[in-house]
């Protein structure tokens, strides 16, 4: 089975041909819209950091789809990002701009109603998405809505919501081959998270990454990728290059976060800050 799949460590190398430099000439429009659709009662902060990550990583436009009781700490936080009001405590219904690109999932909760929206989504946009946390665990419990993700789409889920989505695995090699068969059913790329997270292709590709540190195993890490990522997304990187130079980046910004203020202190809002860092080093 091994011999039909080529594995890749992700190095600098690797990233410099991915990058593509800021140029002189674009304005907002430029690059396309992005949109986070995140966030319940209890969860704004998963909100906010996905939609600051998108931010700091390049979004001309960037949007986010959240509950009204979110309104005042998203406007406060993230006040470069438009608000677009989505229910009253959780996500009940969206009415999204026509050509943004999306990322769903981080604290939106598992509500009937915000099942549904997920679910309809899933089902009815065709451009490539990001799909992470409770999105995937809406997902888990509705398996027959997996053939509907639009292909090229990413899904970012840790080990547990792998698990929850496509059953056990007896270790971690198990798990890889298990994502690769699914990557290549579903059409989509799997960013199986971890100590090593690995990118894996429907070509069956798996591209491990080697930058992070265990100051990022906190809530809220996997939120600021998220946001990443579909920033890249929208910002017309390939899926496969937005997950790769997505995964690379937050680590390396998780690793200059580290290096001021050591692992047990940094906070996933520190790795954001420090995306600008990743930024500087690679101009
Ligand atoms: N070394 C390197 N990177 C790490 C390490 C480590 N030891 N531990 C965690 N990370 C990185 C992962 O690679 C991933 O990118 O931090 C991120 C953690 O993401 P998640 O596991 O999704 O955690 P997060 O979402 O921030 O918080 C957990 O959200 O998804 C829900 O069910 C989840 O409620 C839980 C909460
Ligand atoms: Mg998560």
């Amino acid at each position: 089975a091994s011999s039909e799949s080529t594995e890749y460590i992700i190095d600098e190398h690797l990233i410099k041909n991915i990058y593509q430099p800021r140029e002189d000439f674009v304005n907002k429009g430029t690059f396309g819209k992005t949109v986070m659709i995140a966030g319940s009662y209890g969860k704004i902060g998963a909100a906010v950091l996905a939609t600051k990550a998108a931010l700091k990583s390049g979004s001309g436009l960037t949007f986010c789809a959240a509950p009204k009781c979110g309104y005042n700490v998203l406007q406060n936080s993230a006040p470069e990002a438009m608000f677009i009001e989505s229910g009253e405590n959780f996500i009940e219904f969206l009415d999204l701009p026509e050509d943004g690109v999306l990322g769903i999932g981080p604290g939106l909760g598992t509500e009937a109603d915000t099942e549904k929206v997920v679910l309809n989504l899933i089902k009815n946009q065709k451009m490539p998405m990001v799909i992470d946390a409770d999105a995937l665990n809406i997902l888990s419990k509705n398996k027959d809505f997996l053939k509907y993700i639009p292909t090229n789409s990413i899904i970012t889920p840790h080990p547990k919501e792998f698990e929850r989505l496509f059953g056990a695995s007896k270790n971690a090699f198990e798990r890889t081959e298990l994502a690769k068969r699914k990557a290549k059913e579903l059409n989509i790329f799997i960013v199986l998270k971890g100590h090593h997270t690995q990118i894996i292709s429907p070509e069956k590709e798996v591209f491990y990454n080697i930058t992070g540190n265990s100051g990022m195993a906190k809530g809220g890490s996997g939120d600021a990728l998220t946001g990443i990522i579909t920033s890249f997304l929208s910002q017309n990187y390939s899926p496969k290059n937005a997950a790769i130079f997505g995964v690379w980046l937050h680590g390396k910004a998780g690793d200059f976060a580290a290096e001021k203020y050591s692992k047990e202190s940094i906070l996933p809002s520190d790795l954001i800050e420090n995306i600008a860092e990743v930024f500087k080093d690679l101009q």
